[in-house]
């Protein structure tokens, strides 16, 4: 139908991370199986999935921190499948991880110079926590204080912006929205869109939160115990009565709704 799809299909072209089949366990526990996704240049991809369907586990395959059982990952066309994280983000690949994890005790400013860990260029970092601070101005008025002392909303934009300061080719996003009021979840999109649109960084953002992901992102998958049951570009997937129903929820939210849910076998 789009070309999108059509390009995807074909595998042609300018995709910067690929899946391959990748499977990831915790001992007994398969938490992704058989996981294939793309994510094209300068494009936002969203992965959607309920608590548990295995978000976090394809972030931590894709940056190295869990060595898959199976399957690979290749970045700008270079196979970093369980290669060591401080590699892959010298290679240009970021993660935010889910939960923020900024140190509590360090200032914002050092927290922001933590992203640059990799980076022997001191003027350039200097120049990039500027860039970085233009979308996060809060961050700069606080530069002195402890992370600890932020808002849970603020350390999440401390989260990115130590990322940014690393100048990412590609960002990994870890549900931003986690626990922030609707307001604030909004506002962090919003930004997490114009970096995309300003600076071309290609992103890939996990979400519970389908509604924001879906308005944010160019092309969805949709996770469900550990396997992608569902993908497509997100102007697409909004219309889908599935993810209406059950990521939306825009039918009947309820207990049923839920049974069906768990009962349900094919997507459509
Ligand atoms: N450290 C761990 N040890 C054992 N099981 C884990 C661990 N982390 C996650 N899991 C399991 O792996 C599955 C996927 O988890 P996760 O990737 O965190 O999902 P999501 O991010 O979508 O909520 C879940 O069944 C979860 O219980
Ligand atoms: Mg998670």
């Amino acid at each position: 139908m789009s070309t999108l799809t059509t390009d995807r299909a074909a595998g042609g072209g300018d995709e910067v991370l690929v899946l391959s089949n990748v499977e990831s366990a915790y001992g007994p526990i398969r938490a992704i199986r058989g996981v294939s996704l793309k994510v094209r240049k300068g494009e936002i991809a969203t992965v959607l999935g309920s608590n548990g369907a295995g978000k976090t586990t394809i972030l931590k395959t894709i940056s190295g921190i869990i060595d898959p059982r199976r399957g690979t990952v290749h970045f700008k066309g270079r196979d970093i499948t369980a290669n060591d994280p401080a590699a892959i983000v010298r290679l240009g690949l970021m993660h935010v991880p889910e939960g923020r994890e900024v140190f509590p005790l360090l200032s914002v400013h050092d927290n922001l110079l933590m992203g640059a860990y990799t980076r022997a260029d001191r003027d350039g970092v200097a120049r990039d926590m500027e860039l970085a601070l233009t979308y996060f101005p809060i961050l700069k008025e606080r530069a002195r204080q402890q992370a600890g002392l932020l808002s849970g909303g603020q350390q999440q934009m401390l989260a990115i912006a130590r990322a940014l300061v690393a100048a990412p080719e590609m960002i990994l996003l870890d549900e931003p929205s986690l626990g922030l009021s609707p307001k604030l979840t909004r506002e962090i999109f919003e930004i997490v869109a114009r970096i995309n649109r300003e600076r071309g960084t290609t992103i890939l953002l996990v979400e519970q939160n389908a509604n924001m992901a879906l308005n944010v992102a160019d092309y969805g998958y949709v996770l469900e115990n550990g396997r992608i049951v569902m993908e497509d570009r997100c102007a697409v997937l909004r219309e889908k009565e599935d993810v209406k129903e059950f990521y939306l929820g825009m039918k009947d939210a309820g207990v049923r709704g839920e049974r069906r849910w768990k009962k349900k076998k094919t997507w459509r």
